[in-house]
């Protein structure tokens, strides 16, 4: 059996709940070494304990982190919208209406040629450190194209979201629409589907359809997760909250008893900062949520619309220089907490007996991923033991 150890790890973030007490909430170990077996993560400690293994890397001093989670994307679609972003940049506002251009687009394409396109939207994540996506439907809004939709996303990942309810397409009502989601269209996405989520919007869909669209989802077995208060203040946060979600994402325009509701209720807030970036709206309150006690995670949304960005690493650098997130906070909120906002226990967190997903940074710190914003820092990436990104041996 081939193992592989990691030495020379300047700066090694566990993000390890039992190494809190030293090493603070990322669970830091200076001069570290890491042992993988397979697909797994054999042995964490420090350097001068490491045992032998066949295959030796050496780290050269320099920091690493477990993948990142990148707990929210659409990826599953055709088509440009770079008009619609430059049109934003002289003064349009964001309207969920842009989500109609990209369902003719989608509609209009192969099975090959969206497969090719998430192939190559994931080798872009995994090249800046993504070790885990979700990946949504929510671009085919039929039952046909749903379902293919999820067919692709499940060729590179298990986390896959059926986002039938993204929006109301032409030619149909809301009432039957909603009919559609809950019904023929559930049936067809569900054996692809892990997740169900539902646009919870001004001009998507109210809070009555989404608490319908997901319990019809969960009855097929599948867990809800929901996007709302994204443009506008309303009741999304709070269903979440109600149905014990495991994350709601967006929160943007939140009242003072939706994070009441987030606090008591375990769900996580996953804040999408790419987003405000590229709508220039307002960001999330990150720094009051976290000092309520609200548990937080940070995603890309990577989607022709609102937000086209797959780098993690500018999701943390905007979370710290936007939102008031400590690097510390913003890394954890990236990797561990997406994995918390997946329901994951193996991923995010660098421990014995987890998945083998670790990024070497060309910086000696963590802190590097926001101070050094929009520069390339990985060297090196594993995804479950594999080295998959120019690893140095
Ligand atoms: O998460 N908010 C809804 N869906 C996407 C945007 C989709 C689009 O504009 O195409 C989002 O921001
Ligand atoms: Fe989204």
């Amino acid at each position: 059996m081939t193992t592989t150890v990691i030495t020379g790890i300047g700066e090694l973030v566990t993000n390890d709940p039992a190494r809190r007490e030293q090493g603070g909430l990322l669970g830091l170990l200076p001069d570290a070494a890491v042992v993988v077996e397979r697909s797994r993560i054999a042995w964490v400690g420090p350097g001068a304990e490491a045992p032998d293994a066949d295959v030796r890397v050496d780290a050269g001093g320099r920091a690493v982190i477990p993948g990142f989670v990148d707990s929210h994307s659409h990826l599953v679609f055709a088509g440009d919208r770079s008009a619609e972003f430059e049109a934003r940049m002289t003064g349009e506002p964001y309207t969920a209406g842009g989500i109609r251009t990209t369902v003719a687009r989608t509609r209009a394409a192969t099975d090959e040629q969206l497969t090719s396109h998430v192939a190559r939207l994931v080798a872009e994540m995994r090249g800046q450190g993504t070790t885990t996506v979700e990946i949504k439907s929510g671009y085919g809004l039929s039952v046909h194209d749903e379902a293919r939709s999820l067919a692709v996303a499940r060729q590179f990942t298990d986390e896959t979201t059926f986002l039938g309810a993204h929006v109301v397409p032409d030619g149909t009502t809301p009432e039957d629409y909603v009919a559609l989601v809950t019904g023929p269209m559930l049936a067809a996405a569900a054996p692809h589907a892990r997740w169900i989520d539902v646009f919870c919007e001004d001009g998507a869909f109210d809070v009555d359809e989404a608490r319908a669209i997901l319990l019809a989802g969960t009855d097929s077995g599948l867990r809800g997760r929901l996007h709302a208060n994204q443009l506008t203040y309303g009741g999304g946060v709070q269903l979440a909250c109600e149905l014990g979600l495991a994350a709601v994402d967006h929160c943007t325009f939140l009242s003072g008893d939706d994070v009441s509701a987030l606090e008591s209720s375990g769900t996580i807030a996953t804040l999408l900062p790419g987003v405000e970036f590229s709508t220039r709206q307002p960001y999330p309150d990150a720094r009051g949520l976290i000092d309520a006690g609200v548990r937080v995670a940070l995603a890309s949304d990577c989607n022709p619309g609102s937000c086209f960005t797959s780098s993690m690493a500018l999701c943390i650098a905007l979370a710290v220089r936007e939102m008031r997130m400590s690097p510390a906070e913003a890394l954890h909120a990236a990797t561990a907490m997406g994995a918390a906002a997946l329901d994951r226990d193996d991923v995010g967190v660098l421990a014995p007996g987890n998945a083998a997903d670790l990024v070497l940074l060309d910086a000696p710190s963590y802190v590097h991923l926001a101070y050094r914003p929009g520069v390339p820092l990985v060297a090196g990436v594993w995804q479950a033991g594999r080295p998959v990104v120019g690893t140095p041996s």
